[in-house]
Parts: structure tokens; sequence; C-alpha cells
């Protein structure tokens, strides 16, 4: 069967790309992540991308300075020299330009720790507190120019407590992130194989 040759991309612990990597383990599954790339040098998830034998490679941004589209240019020229037919950002910490969002219209997607279209951007446990929300949650999401904007493909829920803070929050939601994930991808790269 056909897998969609996937990139990693990540920015530090790695876990979401951990599930990714467990979830495509089976021969069936329809994303085959042959790359990890990151955009530092001192992301945890390069170590552990070693212990799946998957290939590294880092692309920091540091030298670019403001020049973002400079960063994703040699972000590019990595993929392609892998042949990626498909971008699986997993907490990559970088805005991206709508160049590079263009390169991979309707291939690229991201995990999101909100309920979207609530709280895009940072600090999403503390918002969804802060306005005394009942239930919080994360999305995967196809990427477009705005950031966490896109077309929502999959999301999970789990309730807010009355004692939440912004760490046990997150520490409820991760675990469904990291189930969300994996069946997100798989839906995402069933979609990019069926079209025409
Ligand atoms: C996750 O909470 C994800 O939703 C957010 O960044 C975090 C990344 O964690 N975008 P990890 O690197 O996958 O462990």
């Amino acid at each position: 069967m056909t897998r969609l040759r996937t990139a990693i991309l990540i920015s530090g612990r790695g876990s979401n790309m951990q599930a990714i990597l467990d979830a495509a383990r089976a021969e069936t599954y329809p994303a085959d992540p042959i790359l990890i790339l990151t955009n530092r040098p001192d992301a945890a998830g390069l170590t552990l991308a070693d212990t799946y034998g998957v290939a590294t490679a880092l692309v920091d941004h540091k030298p670019y300075g403001n020049d973002r589209e400079g960063f994703e240019r040699a972000m590019q020229a990595v993929l392609q020299e892998h042949h990626i037919e498909m971008v699986v950002l997993a907490g990559f910490m970088r805005i991206l330009t709508p160049w590079f969002v263009h390169q991979w219209s309707m291939r690229m997607i991201n995990i999101h720790p909100s309920l979207l279209p609530k709280y895009p951007g940072l600090q999403t446990h503390q918002r969804a507190i802060d306005a005394g929300d009942s239930e919080a949650g994360c999305s995967v999401h196809w990427v477009t120019e705005g950031v966490d904007e896109g077309d929502v493909i999959a999301q999970a829920r789990v309730p807010l407590l009355p004692n939440d803070t912004a760490e046990t929050l997150a520490a409820r939601i991760l675990p469904e992130e990291h189930a969300l994930y994996p069946v997100a991808v798989e839906r995402a790269a069933l979609d990019i194989l069926q079209r025409p």
C-alpha cells in the first residue's frame, strides 16, 4: 500500500511525535514518518527519534535572524531532499510565513491545545481557565496563513475543573493529544492520498 512520505517538525519534547511514530509502526498506517526536522539543536525529541531509527535533521533558525523565509527555504530544501509529501507540526514553535504555508497547502497539519476556534496562539490553557470555560481540549487542523485558523480535522475534549491551573489542565489534555494526533494524521494522509 502507498504510504505518504511524512516529515514531523518539532521544537522540543516530542511526545506527540512519539505517539505518531508508535502508530506508524503498523504497516497499514498511511503516513510513513521518515524524517524528524527541528529548528533547535537541543530538542529532546531528537534523542527520542534516534531510538526509533528515524532520520533527523536540524535547521537552526538563529543564524537567519529576522529572515523567516530564508530559514524556511533551508527547511524546504531538506524536505525536498527527502521527497516529503506531508508535513506534521508537533510542537513546532515557529510562526510560518505565507510562502512556506503555500508550499504545503492542504499537506501540512498542526496540533493545538485548545478547542479551536477558541484560543489560537499561546497560553491557551490559562485563557480557557480565565474565561471560566467548563471544558477544554485540543484540535488538529490544516495549516493556513492565519495562525491556528485552518479547518479542524479532529478534536478531543476534557472537563475543566474548578481548581485547575494551566499545568494541571495541560497535563489532562496531553494524553488526549497523544490519542488524537495519530488518528488525525491518518485521516489527513488518507485525504491527501485519495485526491485526484
Ligand atoms: C503540545 O501541547 C502541542 O499541542 C503544542 O505544543 C506541545 C508540544 O508537546 N503545540 P510535545 O513536544 O509534542 O511533547
